[in-house]
């Protein structure tokens, strides 16, 4: 598929972040990179790292301030007046998140949510940190939100989002890709925070499952990454997900047996 083309109502072009214009999103939802020199291929992760693509761009930690002012230039310009965006983090940089989002002209942090999920590497001989925060961000007062939703986290009165509590799932036979965020936990985010119809921008998509939780739900999305590979292992998830029917299914997780991480 050529850069640009359209999957459905999924829009996945080739190009920095920095270069989006005219998007006009109702919300953005991304995950950055961690600024760790990750690439997902570590000993400590329990998977074939053949499976693991190349490509995935990192952020050096000394232009990590940048980059996330970058990001957060390119979220306001590309979202709509009464825009919100969602934007996660791993605990080693989430401090310099959380001030991006105090100094930023145009968003105003509205709230933090917790993503709590397993994760492979078993930690035998220090507590494991299988939490990521989730920065809120609005640009006024008049911002959408609904407190109820289709998934099973969510309690009859009160909706539960301070912590999401959300498997990650690995998906069977599949290339894999880092940081690959679990469809299930962005459709939560996306019942809660917009309406059918809306347009879902994330452009640090990588296998794209902010796009394809959006398009399950009866949302539109625009995606972007820098890494080709990436929009490969999109392409190629979509597929096996249209055959499977159900993308939000646990079932499609294989089990990971965990591994000693003696680190
Ligand atoms: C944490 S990953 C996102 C993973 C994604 N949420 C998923 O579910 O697969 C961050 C992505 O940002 C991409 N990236 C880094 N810098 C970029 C830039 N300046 N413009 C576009 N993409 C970039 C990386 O290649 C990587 O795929």
């Amino acid at each position: 598929m050529a850069t640009g083309d359209v999957y459905g109502d999924l829009n996945y072009e080739l190009h920095d972040m920095r270069d989006w214009s005219g998007v006009d999103a109702d919300i953005a939802i991304c995950d950055p990179p961690f600024g760790l020199n990750f690439d997902g291929k570590a000993g400590n992760y329990n998977r074939d790292e053949s499976r693991v693509v190349d490509g995935y761009v990192e952020w050096d930690v000394d232009q990590y301030d940048d980059r996330i002012e970058q990001l957060f230039d390119c979220l306001a310009a590309n979202t709509v007046d009464d825009g919100q965006a969602i934007v996660f983090s791993g605990m080693d940089n989430s401090h310099r998140l959380h001030q991006a989002a105090l100094d930023h002209d145009t968003w105003r942090l509205e709230g933090k949510l917790y993503w709590t999920y397993n994760f492979a590497p078993y930690c035998k001989k220090r507590p494991a940190h299988n939490v990521y925060e989730l920065f809120w961000l609005v640009k006024g007062d008049d911002w959408y939100y609904t407190n109820e939703c289709s998934f099973d986290h969510c309690e009859e009165g009160e909706a539960n989002l301070s912590v999401l509590d959300v498997k990650r799932n690995y998906l069977k036979e599949m290339p894999k890709y880092p940081t690959r965020l679990p469809v299930k936990v962005v459709g939560i985010l996306l019942e809660h925070f917009t309406q059918p119809g809306d347009t879902v921008f994330d452009p640090l998509a990588g296998s794209g499952s902010v796009g394809i939780a959006a398009s399950s739900l009866g949302r539109d999305a625009v995606l972007g990454d820098l890494n080709e590979n990436a929009k490969d292992v999109f392409e190629s998830t979509v597929d096996s997900l249209a055959d499977a029917g159900d993308v939000f299914s646990e079932e499609q997780a294989e089990s990971t047996s965990l591994s000693e991480f003696s680190s």
